[in-house]
This record gives C-alpha cells, sequence and structure tokens, in this order.
C-alpha cells in the first residue's frame, strides 16, 4: 500500500516548511531553559551588630554605615547540607516539582561539610532523587550564577530538563571571629532554584556571562586545612580562616558587577532601561550604590536585603530573589538581572525574562 501519496508528501513538506519559517522569522529556536521557582532557609540564630560589638571592637553605627548590614544568621546545630536541604524543598513544592523529575543538581557551595561526597551528592541523596549527575560548583560568592550558567548550558545540550541548583554557606566556620575587618560581614544561609527546559511558566534565561580574574595580590584567600602526608610534612597552610583586603575586594566588586551587568545585557540585546529588577550579591549596600551610580541606574531598582542576612557567598543571590519573588510576583515580560562577584576572583550575571 502507498503510505504518502503526493499530494500528502507535498502537504508533509508543505507544513514543516511553514514551521521552519515561523520559527526563523521569530528568532525561536524553541530550546529554553527557565528559572520558575526559588526557595531558601536560614538558620535559627540571629546575631546582630550589638552583639558582635562584644566579641570583637566595633559597633552597630561603624557596621551599618560601612556595610549596611544590621544582622546575620548562624549556624549552631544547622549544616550546608540541612540548610540546603530545606531551600530545596521549599523551591521543589513552589515548583510543583517531586523528586523524581529532578535529573540535575548543582551546588554551589566553598563550605561543604564534606569533600567527598559532595555536597550535590548528599543533598540528591536527602531528597531522594535517583537519576541524572550532581556535582559542585567553587566560585565563590559567584558560584550560583555559575551554577546557572552550566546547568542552562548542559540543558540545553545534553538530556537534562528539570536542574536543581542550591547555593548553601556555613561561613561562620570559616570566618575569624577575631578579625572585625573580616567577621562582620558575612553570615550563613541557603537559596535554591529550579531550571526548567521548554516550560511556559516564565522566567527564561536570556543571556549568562561568566569570568574569572587572577587574585594576584590574594585579596581573598581561604587556604586548605593542614595535610601531613607520609611523604611530605613541609605544607603549612597560613590562612586557615578566611582573609580579605576588604579595599581591593570593594574596588573590584565595583567594577565586576559594572561590566558584567553591560556583557550580559549586550549577549541578550536589551538595554539597562529594559530591567525592572536587579537582584546583586548581597555584600555591601556601599559597593550596590557605586555601581548603581556608575551605570546610572537609580538605586531603588537593586533589590538588597543584606541589612538581614549579611553576605551569604553563594546562597546569597537566591535568597534574596526569593525574598523579592516571595513579596512581588514578576509581571509576564519583566526583565530580572543578577550580578555576582567573589573570591577567585570571579564575576557573572544572568538576564531573565518572565
Ligand atoms: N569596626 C570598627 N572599625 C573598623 C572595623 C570594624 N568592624 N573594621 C575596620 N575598621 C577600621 C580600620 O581598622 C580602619 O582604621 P584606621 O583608619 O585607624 O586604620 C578604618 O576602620 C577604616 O578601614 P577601611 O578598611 O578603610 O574601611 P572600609 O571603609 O574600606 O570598610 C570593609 C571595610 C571591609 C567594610 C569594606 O572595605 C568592604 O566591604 N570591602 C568589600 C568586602 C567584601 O565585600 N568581601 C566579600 C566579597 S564577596
Amino acid at each position: 500500500m502507498e503510505l504518502l501519496n503526493w499530494d500528502g508528501t507535498f502537504s508533509f513538506f508543505l507544513i514543516i516548511a511553514i514551521h521552519y519559517i515561523i520559527h526563523t522569522v521569530n528568532g525561536d529556536d524553541s530550546l529554553k531553559v527557565s528559572l520558575i521557582s526559588t526557595g531558601s532557609a536560614l538558620p535559627e540564630k540571629v546575631l546582630d551588630n550589638t552583639e558582635i560589638s562584644t566579641m570583637v571592637e566595633t559597633s552597630d553605627q561603624w557596621i551599618t554605615e560601612r556595610t549596611g548590614i544590621k544582622t546575620r544568621r548562624v549556624v549552631t546545630t544547622e549544616t550546608t547540607i540541612s540548610l540546603a536541604v530545606e531551600a530545596s524543598k521549599r523551591a521543589m513544592e513552589k515548583a510543583g516539582v517531586a523528586p523524581s523529575d529532578i535529573d540535575l543538581v548543582i551546588c554551589a557551595t566553598i563550605t561543604p561539610d564534606t569533600v567527598v561526597p559532595s555536597a550535590a551528592c548528599r543533598i540528591r541523596h536527602e531528597l531522594g532523587i535517583d537519576k541524572g549527575a550532581a556535582f559542585d560548583v567553587n566560585a565563590a560568592c559567584s558560584g550560583f550564577i555559575y551554577s546557572v550558567s552550566l546547568a542552562r548550558s548542559l540543558m540545553l545540550t545534553e538530556d537534562y530538563n528539570t536542574a536543581l541548583i542550591v547555593g548553601s554557606e556555613v561561613l561562620s566556620r570559616i570566618v575569624d571571629w577575631t578579625d572585625r575587618t573580616t567577621c562582620i560581614l558575612f553570615g550563613d544561609g541557603a537559596g535554591a532554584a529550579i531550571l526548567k527546559k521548554d516550560s511556559d511558566l516564565g522566567g527564561e534565561i536570556l543571556a549568562t556571562h561568566i569570568e574569572s580574574f587572577n587574585d594576584i595580590q590574594n585579596a581573598l584567600v581561604c587556604d586548605n586545612y593542614p595535610i601531613e602526608t607520609p611523604f611530605y610534612t613541609g605544607y603549612k597552610p597560613e590562612k586557615t580562616k578566611l582573609v580579605m583586603d576588604g579595599q581591593q575586594v570593594f574596588r573590584f566588586a565595583v567594577n565586576a558587577i559594572v561590566d558584567s551587568i553591560t556583557a550580559v545585557l549586550k549577549k541578550a540585546g536589551k538595554t539597562a532601561d529594559e530591567i525592572k529588577y536587579i537582584v546583586p550579591h548581597q555584600a555591601n549596600v556601599r559597593i550596590i550604590d557605586s555601581a548603581a551610580n556608575k551605570l546610572k541606574i537609580d538605586k531603588s531598582r537593586f533589590f538588597v536585603n543584606l541589612h538581614k542576612v549579611g553576605n551569604t557567598s553563594s546562597a546569597s543571590i537566591p535568597i534574596a530573589l526569593d525574598e523579592l519573588f516571595d513579596s512581588e510576583k514578576p509581571q509576564k515580560g519583566d526583565l530580572v538581572l543578577i550580578v555576582g562577584f567573589g573570591g577567585g576572583l570571579t564575576a557573572g550575571s544572568a538576564l531573565i525574562r518572565y
């Protein structure tokens, strides 16, 4: 029997051709990755500036004026994994995603509870996810954006459909609580996001931009744990707690935000005027203000929650995104830009359309 006569074959190719023309004209190759939900979790203990003033020589006034930070959370019994699992459950619930849907888990952290297994593998295990890949990313405070960028690339080129991206940190364990120049800045917490391929729920990631720079002057360093082997005992780490040159990092941060925002907007063919919200890494309100001034973008468009949580490194952007979306649902077409910078040195940004 003839399966397709001349007319049938012609109609079939005509439909394919029309489909191709429509997609070419729209510039839509139908493959897209969207950030469809967020979740966050913070430790119970609140550490305010007044309590820090009892630990090092500082004051609420100094910390507030120089950083904008008023309180931060620090772990007691919580861990990187427990916070990450909590944040992930919330993001999964909001997205209506079950563990069996997830086929990619990436955890951004510089404070994993264990070296092996990775935090991502342990999160996956605790959540009952049992397919696909799981691994950690260390890009310091840019870690969440690096992970989003990496997940998006993997989802566009490989067979992953639903990704869980978590930034989780217990920085209080690597902070030097006798150093007033660093201990006032950091906090603990976790933020998570669900990324989905070909979703119609909004949140399409239009473009990402990630970059690294050599930290020639060791502006932000935390050495390895002491290592002695039967073969070499000469490795003596000097900085087993976080050590930072605040002013150098400050200068880098302002330029990194400006350059990274400019780069991702250029990639997406958008302008700063079109952005509804910018969610920057929450390190210091003076860094955000300086970048806003340089970019000539009104400060009110930068979402800030660092006064409550301090700098939670790779968790900072998803925690802030989660707070923003809980208070203000993005409307269809809204552009949200996330931008971060951190140790490495690293920087990154992503532009999302709702
Ligand atoms: N309380 C009171 N005084 C403090 C203090 C504190 N917690 N920390 C530093 N000081 C003192 C310094 O000793 C210095 O005193 P001096 O003038 O007598 O020498 C003075 O305050 C000014 O110090 P300086 O380092 O110039 O302050 P700053 O305005 O640069 O602010 C930071 C310091 C750390 C808040 C700021 O540089 C910063 O936020 N940098 C970026 C850090 C960051 O974001 N890191 C993470 C990146 S992901």
